[in-house]
C-alpha cells in the first residue's frame, strides 16, 4: 500500500534530528563500507586505537603560558597599560599532537600544499562522513583572520567557509566596521563537517590543531579573530571559556609550528555568529568586539 507524504514526515524529521540532514542520492549508500581500505582499516574502535595519532600515547602538556592576561580593552583604550603583565598557566584537555614531524601539516611550506595535505589526510574519522573539506576562505593577504568551528551543511556542499546562514550574519556583523570577506581570511578549526553539526571531539581537534596552526602560521595576519567558544579554547588554551575572554586581546601562542616566527600575532575571541542568531541580547557585545576591532584596524594592529 502506497503512504502518502506525511505518513513519512515523522520519519524526515527523526533523521534530521539525528543529523543526517543532506541528500546525496536517491540510493542509501554506506560510506563506511565503500570508503577505501585505509579508512576502513580504522573502522572498528580497536583499529582506531591503535591507529590513532592522539588517544594512546598522548603526552602531559608543556606547561604553556600566555605572556600576559591582559584586562578587557575598551573600545577606546587599546594601550598595553590596560594589560596585566601576570603569566598565567594554561590547563585544557588538548596536548601537543603526537604525530610530530609526521603529522601531515608539518612539512607544508605553503598554503597550497597546506590545502592538498588537508585534502588528501586520513587521520581524522570526519573525512569520511564529509562532501568536501573546508580550506578557507577571503583573502589570504589580510591582516585579519577569522577562525570558526567547523564547517556546517552548506559549507560541506560548496566547500566554502562562513556561507550558510550564520555566514550571513558574519558578513552583516563585519559590514558594521566597513569591512568585507576581500579584507579578512576564513578558515575553521576544523575542515571537515562533524556529521549533524555535532560539536567536534577533543581527539579530532587534537588532529586538526597542527593544520589550523600551520594554517596561522603560513598566513601570519597581524589579529586571529576567534568565533565562538571552540575555536577560542583550542587556540588559546586557557581554563575561561567564551564568556569571559570575549573583548579581551590576547597574544596567540601555538603548541606546534615551533617556526611560528616572533612577531606577536593577537588573538582576540568574540561570539560565534550561530550564538549570536540564538541569543540575540549578544549582539551589543559582538559590536563592541567589532569596534576594538576597527580600532585596531586604524592603528594599524599596533597595541
Ligand atoms: N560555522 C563555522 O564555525 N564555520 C563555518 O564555516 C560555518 C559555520
Amino acid at each position: 500500500m502506497t503512504q502518502s507524504i506525511t505518513h513519512y514526515l515523522p520519519l524526515l524529521d527523526w533523521y534530521n534530528a539525528m543529523g543526517a540532514d543532506t541528500l546525496f542520492s536517491d540510493a542509501p549508500r554506506d560510506y563506511y563500507q565503500t570508503a577505501d581500505q585505509s579508512l576502513s582499516t580504522l573502522n572498528t574502535p580497536k583499529a582506531i586505537h591503535n591507529h590513532s595519532p592522539y588517544d594512546s600515547s598522548l603526552t602531559v602538556m608543556p606547561a604553556i603560558v600566555t605572556l600576559a592576561t591582559p584586562t578587557k580593552p575598551s573600545p577606546i583604550d587599546l594601550s598595553r597599560d590596560s594589560a596585566k603583565q601576570g603569566r598565567a598557566p594554561v590547563k585544557t584537555g588538548l596536548a601537543r599532537n603526537d604525530l610530530g614531524d609526521a603529522h601531515p601539516a608539518r612539512a607544508c611550506t605553503t598554503l597550497e600544499e597546506l590545502r592538498q595535505a588537508m585534502k588528501t589526510a586520513t587521520g581524522c574519522d570526519l573525512v569520511k562522513a564529509a562532501t568536501t573539506t573546508v580550506f578557507s576562505g577571503g583573502n589570504p593577504k589580510a591582516d585579519i583572520m577569522l577562525i570558526g568551528e567547523a564547517p556546517g551543511a552548506e559549507e560541506d556542499r560548496t566547500g566554502e567557509p562562513f556561507v550558510g546562514q550564520s555566514g550571513q550574519l558574519l558578513d552583516a556583523i563585519l559590514a558594521t566596521i566597513g569591512i568585507d570577506r576581500t579584507m579578512v581570511y576564513i578558515a575553521n578549526i576544523i575542515p571537515w563537517r562533524p556529521p549533524g553539526n555535532r560539536p567536534p571531539t577533543t581527539s579530532e581537534i587534537a588532529y586538526c590543531l597542527p593544520f589550523i596552526e600551520r594554517h596561522i602560521a603560513l598566513v601570519r595576519p597581524k589579529i586571529i579573530l576567534l568565533l565562538g567558544g571552540v575555536a577560542t579554547k583550542t587556540l588559546l588554551r586557557r581554563d575561561d571559556g567564551i564568556l569571559k575572554l570575549r573583548g579581551e586581546l590576547l597574544p596567540y601562542t601555538p603548541l606546534h609550528n615551533d617556526d611560528a616566527g616572533d612577531t606577536l600575532i593577537l588573538a582576540m575571541p568574540t561570539f560565534h555568529p550561530s550564538y549570536i542568531m540564538r541569543s540575540p541580547s549578544q549582539k551589543s557585545c559582538v559590536w563592541k568586539d567589532m569596534l576594538i576591532l576597527k580600532e585596531l584596524r586604524a592603528r594599524n594592529f599596533s597595541i
